[in-house]
């Protein structure tokens, strides 16, 4: 099962920003912790990572035909994107949203997520948990389909 793990601006710079929000590891750590957690759970995956609108929409388009699932974490994105969320709807892949903080207690503006409109699950205010389980509930969907 291959699945495409999508992160959106400036979550690169976890660890550098807002560290009382988004806490001390880096980004580096995130995406080692995701592989590893894939290679536990035998599933394949890619780590994107843009700061970029358009870019994230091209990378959902160019997962179309190739990819079982897709985990979104869209960041600012996700409070004022239709095309994310359109092209997310397009390729019709199922996704889980993930957040690193839980939006539904923050701001009013964060509390809108266009991407859940997409997803079949939100995870969020887990830190970097939320990419593992959401990895977890792929690799569940995964063995029922065995
Ligand atoms: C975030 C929450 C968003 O509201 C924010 O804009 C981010 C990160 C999170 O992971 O908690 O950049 O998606």
């Amino acid at each position: 099962m291959k699945i495409l793990v999508i992160n959106g601006p400036n979550l690169n710079f976890v660890g550098i920003r807002e560290p009382e929000l988004y806490g001390h590891q880096t980004y580096a750590d995130l995406v080692e912790s995701i592989h590893g957690w894939a290679a536990e759970l035998g599933l394949e995956v890619e780590v994107y990572q843009s700061n970029h609108e358009g870019d994230l929409v091209t990378r959902i388009q160019e997962a179309y035909g190739n990819t079982d699932g897709i985990v979104i974490n869209a960041a600012a994105y996700t409070h004022t994107s239709v095309a994310i969320l359109d092209a997310l709807k397009a390729v019709a892949i199922p996704a889980v949203e993930v957040h690193l903080t839980d939006i539904r207690t923050r701001e009013s503006f964060r509390q809108h997520s266009y991407v859940s409109m997409a997803a079949e699950k939100m995870i969020c205010g887990k830190g970097f948990d939320g990419y593992r389980e959401a990895l977890e509930y792929f690799a569940q969907k995964q063995h029922g389909n065995d």
